[in-house]
């Protein structure tokens, strides 16, 4: 099993280990939407040099337009082996893409290295995603281009927002790693814009994608949901079969009665491309 010094970065390690073969799939697909889009916004040339930091299955890093045969390349970074398994198990050889055991932190490219940095949904789950936009800084040569994405929470439905707030009780008993609450503000367009400003990227746009679905009961609804991320995983995963019960019968009476009335999800993303001075 990998380990990291970080507890929540172990618990992160342990999710993917458990979740890397469900990832692209996963909610009828949007982590494939997602991808597409942040393809889509960042318009590589066939000539650019790209690293994708947090590159995960690699949905993303593959399709990006680079050509070898042109100069161009793609370097994907994962601190997970999981979900870079995965991505490897894609690789076409001589595509000019590879993919590198490695922390947002800490790149392993030289200073003004890429024409385009990525970062596909990974800063909330980073210790420190200041940082994280530094190293993206540093590795940019000047006028290249970052393209962020990060799920925007704000926009979560009746049942997500039941869901949650279940969760953090059932979990007050555990001692469950989590990321600090600031966090979870990150996919806010204005916040995201404002990480990008004070690292001195300019030009900053954002766009968003908002995708949704439903479950037919509470049951469906927490296993998709279990899905979500390292912390609701590990909290459902500790449930045994009274408190499970339980969690279902709650969240039925309170979905019944809340706006939306049904098992309704939302998964919302903010997108930023900004440009490195
Ligand atoms: C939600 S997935 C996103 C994967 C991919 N970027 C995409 O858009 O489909 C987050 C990925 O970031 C990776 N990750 C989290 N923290 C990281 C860190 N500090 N350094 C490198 N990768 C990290 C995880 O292992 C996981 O593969």
């Amino acid at each position: 099993m990998q380990t990291a010094a970080d507890p929540f970065t172990d618990l992160l390690l342990n999710f993917y280990e458990q979740t890397a073969e469900l990832y692209d799939d996963w909610a009828d697909g949007v982590n494939r939407r997602a991808a597409a889009r942040i393809v889509e916004l960042a318009a590589v040339q066939p000539d650019e040099g790209v690293i994708d930091v947090g590159c995960g299955t690699g949905l993303v890093t593959h399709a990006l337009a680079v050509d070898h045969s042109s100069g161009g390349w793609a370097l994907g970074v994962d601190i997970s082996q999981a979900m870079l398994a995965v991505a490897e198990r894609r690789r076409v050889a001589g595509s000019g893409i590879s993919f590198v055991h490695g922390s947002a932190e800490c790149l392993v490219l030289r200073d003004d290295a890429v024409d385009i940095v990525i970062l596909g949904n990974v800063l909330a789950q980073t210790q420190d995603p200041e940082v994280v936009i530094q190293e993206a800084w540093r590795v940019l040569r000047p006028g290249g281009r970052v393209v962020v994405s990060a799920e925007q929470r704000s926009l979560m439905t009746a049942a997500d927002e039941v869901f949650f707030a279940e969760l953090a009780e059932l979990a007050a008993v555990f001692r469950i790693p989590r990321r600090r609450d600031n966090h979870a503000v990150i996919g806010e367009p204005s916040v995201l814009r404002g990480l990008l400003e004070e690292a001195a990227f300019s030009n900053v746009r954002t766009t968003q994608l908002l995708i949704g679905n439903h479950t037919d009961d509470a049951r469906g609804f927490i296993e998709l949901m279990r899905l979500t991320g390292p912390w609701p995983h590990a909290v459902i995963s500790v449930l045994g079969p009274a408190a499970r019960e339980r969690f279902e019968r709650r969240l039925t009476g309170a979905v019944k009665f809340s706006r939306d009335g049904g098992f309704l999800y939302h998964r919302a993303f903010s997108f930023a491309v900004a440009e490195r001075a």
